[in-house]
């Protein structure tokens, strides 16, 4: 059954939070925790769907998991070589990460497995990952050129040197995950910066990562040693709050603990900064190979800028939540260069378009972004209805638009908010964005 929220105009937010741990991270840390020698101890773990599915899926393969729903995290690693066939279809349900990730680690395999998802998940890209895999020998086959992703196991990997035509984090790491099995180096070049939380936690689990600029490269080891690794809150999460906040905070500003830094996650920070946005960044440190830090976000009159098409690949997931504060900003926000956002858990270009349409927000689409004319101060969106077409950071996203609405905004089809951020209605009326689920 499909769930709606329904957000209505609040007054000023405030309060000291935290988010969930981070899904990049969370999925990573299951998988190759999964492939170690012994017995490695997550700690901050997101249990979202999107993980719950990479769990399922390790389970599936064989190897022992404590913990469901939790977000300590307990994984007895088989080794490199332990994994054992599924007996069925792996079903990676939402998560596009899972099922690029899983493509590379389970072409190195001696056995088959089959690769399926959600609707969204079975209309998304896969000969991005396929097409390198194969050129290291592996046999993966898409269907049209995406899931269900059939994959004959039993091949000897070559390592190669890979130019990716996309800079996606993704397919960077479903190759690392085969080079780990492959017959020596393996290297990957990206276009641009994309998130490295595959290279830093490889190192952490003893593998030998080589980086000089864009390139990537991995040695396949004998082994990984266990490890315990501490997931920091997500930064992408984070990003509604950050939002939120410029928006509407109270004098006190709203506080949010333990937000993991990685530079290639932070663009968001520093778009919103040129858009005269106030984040404070306090009490900045090492949480294990990833940097984190609090974040004390006030209120901030915005103003419209022309985003850099550099910092667009590290704020990528923000874009929905970007284009809501560019709505409230004084002047013109121009985004170019993001025509990644088609191919994500919705066309989010398409889906924002609708909906800031329905909130009467001036805009213009463009095949690679969005012109988006601000309102400036005070309420700028009228209430409506939004669909969020599946996607859980467009369902976020209207939420937060919420505090600058002038009557209730109705989100349709939000059950998947659950992917990458159980909890986040109670969070969000915890600093009093009025949001409430109702069936
Ligand atoms: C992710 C990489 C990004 C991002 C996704 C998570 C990851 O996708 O949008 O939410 O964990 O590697 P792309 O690799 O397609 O850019």
């Amino acid at each position: 059954m499909s769930r709606d929220y329904e957000a209505s105009p609040a007054g000023l937010i405030e309060g000291a939070i935290a988010v969930p741990g981070d899904k990049s991270i969370s999925h990573r840390a299951l998988m190759l925790a999964g492939i170690a020698d012994g017995r490695s101890e997550i700690d901050g773990f997101l249990p979202g769907e999107d993980c719950l599915a990479t769990m399922r899926a390790m389970r599936a393969l064989g190897v022992s998991i404590a913990g469901t729903g939790a977000t300590q995290v307990v994984v007895d690693g088989v080794g490199l070589r332990g994994l054992r066939a599924a007996a069925g279809a792996l079903d990676m349900g939402n998560a596009g990460t899972a099922i690029r990730l899983f493509t590379g680690l389970l072409c190195a395999q001696e056995f088959d497995s089959r690769l399926i998802g959600d609707e969204s998940l079975m209309r998304r890209p896969m000969e991005r990952v396929a097409k390198p895999l194969r050129e290291m020998g592996a046999d993966v086959r898409t269907t049209g050129g995406t899931p269900p992703v059939e994959i004959f196991g039993g091949r000897a990997l070559r390592g190669i040197r890979y130019e990716m035509p996309v800079a996606s984090a993704q397919v960077k790491s479903a190759i690392l995950l085969a080079g780990l099995y492959a017959d020596g180096a393996t290297t990957v070049i990206s276009p641009a910066v994309s998130r490295d939380h595959s290279e830093r936690m490889l190192r952490s689990f003893g593998v030998r990562v080589d980086v000089e600029g864009l390139a990537v490269g991995v040695h396949p080891p004998a082994r990984l040693a266990a490890q315990r690794l501490a997931v920091p809150g997500d930064f992408s999460s984070a990003a509604f709050f950050i939002v939120a906040a410029l928006l509407a905070a109270g004098r006190g500003g709203v506080l949010i603990r333990n937000v993991g830094l990685n530079p290639t996650r932070t663009g968001l920070v520093e778009i919103l900064r040129l858009m005269g946005g106030e984040i404070e960044i306090l009490n900045a440190r090492a949480s294990g190979a990833e940097p984190v830090a609090d974040l004390n976000v006030r209120r901030s009159a915005l103003r419209g800028i022309e985003v850099p098409r550099a910092l667009v690949p590290l704020a990528i997931d923000e874009f929905p939540v970007l284009f809501v504060a560019a709505a409230c900003a004084s002047g013109e926000t121009l985004i170019t260069g993001a025509e990644e956002l088609r191919v994500k858990e919705s066309d989010r270009i398409a889906a924002m378009s609708a909906g800031l349409g329905a909130l009467a927000v001036r805009h213009t689409v463009l095949a690679d972004g969005m012109r988006i004319e601000g309102g400036g101060d005070g309420a700028v969106f009228d209430g409506g209805v939004i669909d969020s077409c599946g996607d859980h950071r467009v369902a976020m996203s209207f939420a937060v638009a919420s505090l600058r609405a002038r009557g209730p905004i109705r989100i349709r089809d939000v059950s998947n908010v659950a992917t990458s951020f159980p909890g986040f209605v109670d969070l969000a009326r915890s600093v009093g964005i009025d949001v409430r689920e109702s069936a």
